[in-house]
C-alpha cells in the first residue's frame, strides 16, 4: 500500500514505520493517523511480522504534536471525532498483540508524546523531549495522554506537565520510567532494530499474553490480574512453541519458535 505520510518496510520478522512529515516535525494530521492506523492494521495481520519500530524522520522529531494547523479549524463536533480517532490509534497499538517499541528521536510532544505512551516499549534518544503541551494552545490532550500518563507516573507528575505544559529530558523520563533506556542520537535506531532482533526470535504467542496480562491485568484487583495470568499461562502450554522451548532447554540447543 503506498504511503504519503509515512515509510514502511519489512524484513526478519521486524516492520519498521516511520512517520516522515520532517518538515513539520511530524506533526499528526488527519490522513497520517489514518495511515498509521492502515500500516498498524497490515502489521497485526501478517503473520510473519513479530515486533514493530515505530520512529520518526529527521533527526529533531519522533512527533511534535497533533497537527495545529488542522486544530485550529475544528468545530467541537469534529474535535471529539478527532481526538476518538486518536485514541482508537492508541488502543490499536497497545492491544496489537505483537510489541511495539517506540525509537524516540526527538521531541514527543502532545499526540506525539500520547503515541509514545500507547508502545510497550519505549528508547529514546538524549535529545528526545516529552511533554504535554496543549495546556499552551488552551487545549488538554486528546489522544489518551491525560490517563495513560497517570497510571504511569502517578497524578502530582501528570498534573505538573499537563498543567504547565513543561517537557522533560529524556533522563527524566527514564527517572520516571517513561523510557526504559536512553542512547545517544547516533545509536537509537541499532539499539532498537537489537532489541527488536530479540523479540523476533521469541514465541509470538506467549508475547501476545505477556502484553496482554500486563495490559490489562494492571488495571485489575490483583486477584483477577493473577487469574487472567494463570488462564494465559495455561494457555501458552497448550502451544508447539512451548514444547519447543522447554525441549529445547533440557536438549541444551536453541529453541525455534513458529508461533504455533
Ligand atoms: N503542528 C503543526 N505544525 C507543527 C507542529 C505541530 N504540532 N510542530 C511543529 N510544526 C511545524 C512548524 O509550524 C514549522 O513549520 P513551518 O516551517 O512551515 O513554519 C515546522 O514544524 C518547524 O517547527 P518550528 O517551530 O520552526 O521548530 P522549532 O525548533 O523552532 O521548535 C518545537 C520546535 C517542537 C518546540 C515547536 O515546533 C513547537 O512548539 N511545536 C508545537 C508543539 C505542540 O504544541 N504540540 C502539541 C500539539 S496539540
Amino acid at each position: 500500500m503506498a504511503f504519503q505520510n509515512i515509510l514502511t518496510s519489512s524484513s526478519d520478522g521486524i516492520t519498521r514505520i516511520t512517520i516522515n512529515r520532517p518538515d513539520k516535525l511530524n506533526a499528526l494530521n488527519l490522513d497520517t493517523l489514518l495511515e498509521l492506523g492502515q500500516a498498524f492494521e497490515q502489521a497485526a495481520n501478517d503473520e510473519e511480522v513479530r515486533v514493530v519500530i515505530l520512529t520518526g524522520s529527521g533527526e529533531k522529531a519522533f512527533v511534535a504534536g497533533a497537527d495545529i494547523s488542522e486544530i485550529n479549524q475544528l468545530t467541537a463536533i469534529e474535535a471529539k471525532d478527532f481526538s476518538e480517532l486518536g485514541q482508537q490509534l492508541m488502543l490499536q497499538i497497545e492491544n496489537l498483540g505483537k510489541p511495539v517499541i517506540a525509537a524516540v528521536n526527538g521531541f514527543a510532544l502532545g499526540g506525539g508524546c500520547e503515541l509514545a505512551l500507547a508502545c510497550p516499549l519505549r528508547l529514546a534518544s538524549d535529545n528526545a523531549r516529552f511533554g504535554l503541551p496543549e495546556i499552551k494552545l488552551g487545549i488538554m490532550p486528546g489522544f489518551g495522554g491525560t490517563q495513560r500518563l497517570v497510571r504511569m507516573v502517578g497524578r502530582a507528575k501528570t498534573l505538573e506537565m499537563t498543567l504547565t505544559g513543561n517537557p522533560i529530558t529524556a533522563d527524566v523520563a527514564q527517572q520516571l520510567s517513561l523510557v526504559s533506556q536512553v542512547y545517544s542520537q547516533a545509536e537509537l535506531q541499532a539499539q532498537a532494530t537489537k532489541l527488536a532482533e530479540t523479540l523476533a526470535q521469541s514465541a509470538p504467542i506467549a508475547m501476545r499474553h505477556i502484553l496482554h496480562t500486563v495490559q490489562h491485568g494492571s488495571d485489575l484487583p490483583l486477584d483477577a490480574g493473577l487469574n487472567m495470568e494463570s488462564h494465559l499461562f495455561a494457555l501458552c502450554c497448550s502451544t508447539h512453541d512451548m514444547r519447543e522451548g522447554t525441549t529445547a532447554f533440557l536438549e541444551k540447543r536453541p529453541a525455534e519458535f513458529t508461533g504455533s
